[in-house]
C-alpha cells in the first residue's frame, strides 16, 4: 500500500475515495496509516455516510464521521458523501452543520437518482450550499448516469462526475478471460466469470486500441470515461497500475473509437448493477 501511494503522489494522483463501510473500518484505518506519511495538504480525502448502517443516536451523520475522522487520523473531510440513497429529506440536512463547522469541506451524493440529486441539492441550496459531487457506477458496460441525464445534469452544473467501477472490479482489465477467470470464491468472480466470454470482444477491442498507443485495455477503459467527462475513481491494487492511470490520461480517443468500444459493450448484452445499486432512470 505505501508503494502505491507513494507512486500515486509522485504522480499527482491525491484525492483517495474510501467509507467507513468498507471493511467495516478497516479501509479507513489503512488509508489514515499509510497517509501519515505526507502533509495533510498534500492529499485530499474523500469518505461516506451509509444511511444503511447508521446508528440510532440523535445524529448519526455526525456520529459516523467522527469514527471516520478518527479512523483516518484527520480533522477534516475534503469531500463527504451520503453512500446511497435511503431517505433524503431525513440525511441531507444532517450534512449542513457538517459543512458549517468546517470538518466537511466539501459535499456529494453517490448511487442518488437524479430527482433525489436535485431533492438534496434543494435542500442545501436553503442552507446556502449545493451538491458539489456525484459519484455513481459508470463503465462501458454501465451507462445508466449517462441514460438518465445525470452526467448531462453535471455537465451543464459544473459539478464533477466521479465514476466508480470503471475496470468493473477487473473485469473491463483485458487479464481474465474464460480460459483466466477471476479467484474462484470471490464475489467478483460470482458476478463477472460468466460473463466473460461475451466480454472478449470489447476487451480485444480496448487491447487493440491501446496497442496503438503503447497503453493496455485497463488504460483504455478509464481513458475512454474520461472522453465521456468522467473523474475515475481507480481500485489500484498494485503499484504498476498506476502507470497505466498516467497512459490513460494522456491518450485520445477517437470518436470512432468510442462508438465502436460502445458497440461491442452493447453486444455483450450484459447487466452489471451492484446489488447496493438501484435503476437510475426516473
Ligand atoms: N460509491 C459507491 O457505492 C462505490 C461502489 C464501489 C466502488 N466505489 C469506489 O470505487 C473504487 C473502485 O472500485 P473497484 O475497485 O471495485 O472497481 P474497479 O476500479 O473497476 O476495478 C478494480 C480492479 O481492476 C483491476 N485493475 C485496476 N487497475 C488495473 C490496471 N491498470 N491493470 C490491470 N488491472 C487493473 C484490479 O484487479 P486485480 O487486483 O485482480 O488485478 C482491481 O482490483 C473503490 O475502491 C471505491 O473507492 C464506490
Amino acid at each position: 500500500m505505501e508503494e502505491v501511494a507513494d507512486k500515486a503522489h509522485a504522480a499527482g494522483f491525491t484525492l483517495w475515495d474510501t467509507a467507513l463501510v468498507y471493511g467495516m473500518g478497516r479501509s479507513e484505518a489503512v488509508l489514515g496509516e499509510v497517509l501519515k506519511r505526507y502533509a495533510r495538504d498534500d492529499y485530499r480525502l474523500s469518505t461516506k455516510f451509509t444511511p444503511q448502517a447508521a446508528a440510532t443516536s440523535d445524529d448519526p451523520v455526525a456520529d459516523m464521521l467522527e469514527q471516520s475522522l478518527a479512523r483516518l487520523g484527520t480533522d477534516y473531510i475534503d469531500l463527504y458523501w451520503i453512500h446511497n440513497p435511503a431517505d433524503v429529506a431525513r440525511w441531507t440536512p444532517h450534512l449542513i452543520p457538517l459543512l458549517r463547522s468546517g470538518k466537511v469541506k466539501h459535499v456529494g451524493v453517490s448511487n442518488h437518482k437524479l430527482s433525489e440529486i436535485e431533492l438534496a441539492n434543494q435542500i442545501l441550496g436553503e442552507a446556502g450550499f449545493r451538491v458539489e459531487a456525484i459519484q455513481n457506477h459508470y463503465s462501458l458496460l454501465y451507462r445508466s448516469s449517462e441514460d438518465a441525464g445525470i452526467m448531462d445534469y453535471c455537465r451543464s452544473r459544473g459539478i464533477p462526475f466521479f465514476a466508480y467501477m470503471v475496470l468493473e472490479q477487473g473485469a473491463l482489465a483485458g487479464k481474465y478471460s474464460p480460459e483466466n477467470p477471476l479467484p474462484e470464491g470471490s464475489s467478483r468472480a460470482e458476478t463477472y466469470n460468466g460473463m466473460l466470454p461475451q466480454l472478449k470482444a470489447l476487451t480485444d477491442k480496448l487491447a487493440s486500441i491501446g496497442q496503438k498507443q503503447g497503453a493496455a485495455a485497463p488504460d483504455v477503459a478509464t481513458a475512454w470515461a474520461i472522453a465521456k467527462g468522467a473523474t475515475p475513481i481507480i481500485g489500484v491494487t498494485k503499484p504498476n497500475y498506476i502507470d497505466g492511470l498516467v497512459r490513460a490520461t494522456s491518450m485520445t480517443l477517437s470518436s470512432d473509437d468510442i462508438a465502436e468500444l460502445e458497440a461491442l459493450a452493447d453486444a455483450a448484452n450484459v447487466n452489471t448493477r451492484g446489488w447496493w445499486e438501484k435503476e437510475m432512470q426516473v
